[in-house]
This record gives C-alpha cells, sequence and structure tokens, in this order.
C-alpha cells in the first residue's frame, strides 16, 4: 500500500477501506508518513468528505494510535464536555470545576487553539506552572485526587489527533465534518467518559457556518459515540459574536475566575450552567436537567465550584493563588490600543472571527504549528451585540506585547462591528438540544 496511492483515491471521491485508513493513521503517526503528504490527504478530505464507515475508521484507527483509558470503576459518574471550536467560548474552564464539585467524574481531554478559535489548553497554561501534557498515570492520579483531568493527547493517549490536529491548524484544513467529528470524538472516546455533552457552535464564528451543517455534523459525532456505548447530550449553540467580554488566554482565564466567584454573568456563564447541567444530569446526579441546572448553579453560590478550579489547578501543578489575585499571576500585556465608534447607534453585529483573527495578530493565536502564543494577549470586548453606543465610545481594546501587527488588528477589529439605528432582534444562544 502507498500513501500517494490513498490520496489520489480520497481526491477523486473514492471510499478508502479500513486498512487503507489504518495505513495513513499509524504510518503518519510514527513518522514514515510525512507532513506534505498527510496534509494533502486532509485537503482532500476538505473537498470530498467521507462516508460514515470511513468516519468511524479514521476515529477507530485515531484512539487505537495509543491506549484507551478504562474508567469503568467509577461507573455513569464520568461525563465531559467537549465544543466544536468557537471564539472567547471558555465554557470547557467553568463547566469542568461546576461538574466536578457535584461530584461527576470529569476525564477532560482538550485541544489547543484551531485555525481562528480559543483552546482549552492553551488557556490554562497561561497559568504558571499548570500542566496538560500528563501521562496516563498522572490522569488516573488528578481524576483520583480532583474528580477533574484537563490535559491534551499525549504519546500514550491519542498521540495520532496531537500530530493530526496540528497539521490541520496550518494548513487551513480545520472545516470539514469528518476530520472535526473524528478529532473530537477520539479524544473523547479514548479518555474513557461514560458520557459526553457535546457543544457544537454554529455561525459566523465557528467551522458550521450554518444550522444545517451544524446538525449535520451533531448528528456525525452522535453516531460515531453509540458506536463506541457513549451516552450523547448535543447542544448546537450560536457563535456569531463572541461569548463573554473577552477573547485571549489569560483574560479569558480570569474572567472563568470571577463567573465560578459568582461575580459576573453573561451569556458564558449562562451557557456553563446550562453545559455543566447537563453533564450533571447525565453522570445520574439529578432527577432532571432543570434539577442539574439548580445544582449548577448553587455550586457557584456556595463556593463549591471556585474550591473546585482551585484544586484542579493545584493538582497539576499551577500557581492557585490564580484564584484569589489573579492579577498578580497572570501575565499582563504591556501595550494596548482602543477601538471607538465612528457612529452612534445600537451595536447590530460583532462579527466573532474577525475578532478572533484582530487577537491572534495580537500574539494571542498561533499562524505556525511551532509559533509561541503570547498568553497575556488579546481582546477586552466593553461592548456587546444589542448595546447602544456614543460616537466616539471604546467598543474594544486590544493587548499586545510585541506584535508588529496590531495596526492590521486594529484595523481588523474596528470593521468587525456593524452599528445600526435600530436595535437588532434577539438571538437564541441555545439554538437546539438535541
Ligand atoms: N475540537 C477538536 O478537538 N477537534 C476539532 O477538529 C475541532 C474542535
Amino acid at each position: 500500500m502507498r500513501a500517494y496511492d490513498i490520496i489520489y483515491k480520497k481526491r477523486n471521491n473514492g471510499a478508502l477501506s479500513k486498512e487503507e485508513v489504518e495505513f495513513l493513521v499509524f504510518n503518519y503517526n510514527n513518522g514514515e508518513i510525512p507532513d506534505y503528504q498527510m496534509s494533502a490527504f486532509l485537503m482532500a478530505v476538505c473537498f470530498t468528505g467521507m462516508t460514515d464507515d470511513e468516519i468511524f475508521y479514521l476515529t477507530s484507527a485515531m484512539i487505537n494510535s495509543g491506549d484507551v483509558i478504562d474508567l469503568s470503576s467509577y461507573g455513569k459518574l464520568t461525563a465531559d464536555k467537549h465544543s466544536t471550536g468557537g471564539v472567547g467560548d471558555g465554557t470547557s474552564l467553568i463547566a469542568a470545576p461546576i461538574a466536578a464539585s457535584a461530584g461527576v467524574i470529569v476525564p477532560m481531554m482538550a485541544g489547543r487553539s484551531l485555525g481562528h478559535t480559543g483552546g482549552t489548553l492553551d488557556k490554562l497554561e497561561s497559568i504558571p506552572g499548570f500542566r496538560t501534557d500528563a501521562s496516563k498515570k498522572d490522569f488516573f492520579e488528578y481524576l483520583d485526587f480532583a474528580g477533574a483531568a484537563i490535559i491534551g493527547q499525549t504519546q500514550e493517549i491519542v498521540p495520532a489527533d496531537k500530530k493530526i490536529y496540528a497539521l490541520r491548524d496550518a494548513t487551513a484544513t480545520v472545516e470539514s465534518i469528518p476530520l472535526i467529528c473524528s478529532s473530537i470524538m477520539s479524544k473523547k472516546i479514548a479518555e474513557g467518559a461514560k458520557s459526553l455533552v457535546l457543544d457544537v457552535k454554529c455561525g459566523g464564528g465557528a467551522f458550521m457556518k450554518n444550522l444545517k451543517d451544524a446538525k449535520t455534523l451533531a448528528s456525525k459525532m452522535v453516531e460515531t459515540g453509540k458506536k463506541f456505548g457513549k451516552n450523547i447530550f448535543t447542544f448546537v449553540t450560536d457563535m456569531n459574536t463572541p461569548l463573554g467580554s473577552c477573547i485571549g488566554n489569560a483574560l479569558e482565564v480570569k474572567q472563568a475566575i470571577e463567573i465560578l466567584k459568582g461575580n459576573l454573568r453573561n451569556d458564558l456563564s449562562e451557557l456553563s450552567i446550562e453545559l455543566s447541567g447537563a453533564m450533571i444530569f447525565s453522570a445520574g446526579l439529578a432527577l432532571s436537567v432543570e434539577a442539574a441546572k439548580d445544582i449548577a448553579q448553587k455550586q457557584i453560590s456556595s463556593g463549591k465550584a471556585i474550591e473546585k478550579f482551585r484544586q484542579i489547578i493545584k493538582t497539576q501543578g499551577g500557581n492557585s493563588k490564580v484564584i484569589d489575585s489573579p492579577d498578580s499571576v497572570l501575565p499582563k500585556a504591556s501595550r494596548s490600543v482602543k477601538i471607538k465608534t465612528a457612529k452612534s447607534g445600537f451595536i447590530s453585529q460583532m462579527f466573532a472571527r474577525d475578532l478572533a483573527i484582530a487577537s491572534a495578530l495580537c500574539g494571542a493565536g498561533r499562524e505556525k504549528k511551532e509559533d509561541k502564543i503570547d498568553y497575556s494577549a488579546g481582546i477586552i470586548l466593553h461592548k456587546k451585540v444589542s448595546d447602544f453606543v456614543k460616537e466616539g465610545e471604546v467598543l474594544a481594546e486590544l493587548l499586545y506585547n510585541n506584535s508588529d501587527k496590531t495596526e492590521e488588528a486594529a484595523q481588523v477589529a474596528q470593521n468587525a462591528y456593524v452599528i445600526s439605528d435600530v436595535a437588532p432582534a434577539k438571538h437564541n444562544l441555545i439554538k437546539e438540544v438535541l
């Protein structure tokens, strides 16, 4: 078998066999197939797609590139959540401690920034000392000790996703239903959680731009998960506007801390309660979703959720003083530029993707696989959709250190706002629950 022939077949819309998919993943993972051939294959998948069988073969091959964790000793209690990628989407940082503080065991294998979207691992690594590169042994210890572990793909668990994920990020091969489905589901199946809560993002700031594609992705993930015996709860949520009031790694950690302390309520906290409620319900710790959401809310008001976050950070080697004084522990940008509105009116649109690109230009994202992220860089969103703004008012503030692309970033951010004379119609954050 040759990688060339497999790429050729996929490019011409052929359906690959189990053996062909396994050959490609196995040999890419062990270094026999170079990045350029895998990139060509990924691009072919972006253009021609995959059948359900091929998606299953790809997911299985990625799972089999490493070990599968057995968490059956925890019974029904294991539940995780995963988003298909958004902007300002720090829900994992909030939902994981809420659910874990309510007794859910959360084995979370998360991702780094991908395309224009942010990644939970990068956000957590902005906390000095926080380790996401755990071994299998560490993973079990974190779960035993804190009831949650938030780690990345490793040499032992889904190593193929680790390599392919980084390659997709640098080769514009992210927006593909089969690739997103197999990437997410391989991690989620290998990590061993019994239940999964999926947040499929939909809109201009998501990889799925419309409801039809988002629902197709959701159904592919559910079908794949069911083949592996997973219990799945799926939300399709809006990602036209960024969630919360900031974009960027350290900024989003600080915001998550404020939400977990009960000091801040916004669309991000609202969605985090929905997702952690679904995790609590799926784990069998509440009789209904509504009761589970009440529990989630109480974990915040009682202080248990923020204490759980402190414990997770400490267990994974992070400086847990970040909980008491985020400003003195998290990295801070030395420079800033304000984006002001040129006219008065209602903010009718804020293009999430453009704002994410502006944040990346400030240093918060990667352009190449090897790039280092500036954890302190990003954007503070002073205003959101529906707010009325007066001419000259500050819409957002870009934070950066050494980036030489801030002029471009400011221009992109400025153009991300649409100001109208009439207030926009209210949009639903949760579009569907499947
Ligand atoms: N999250 C992942 O883990 N993989 C993707 O492809 C997209 C979002």
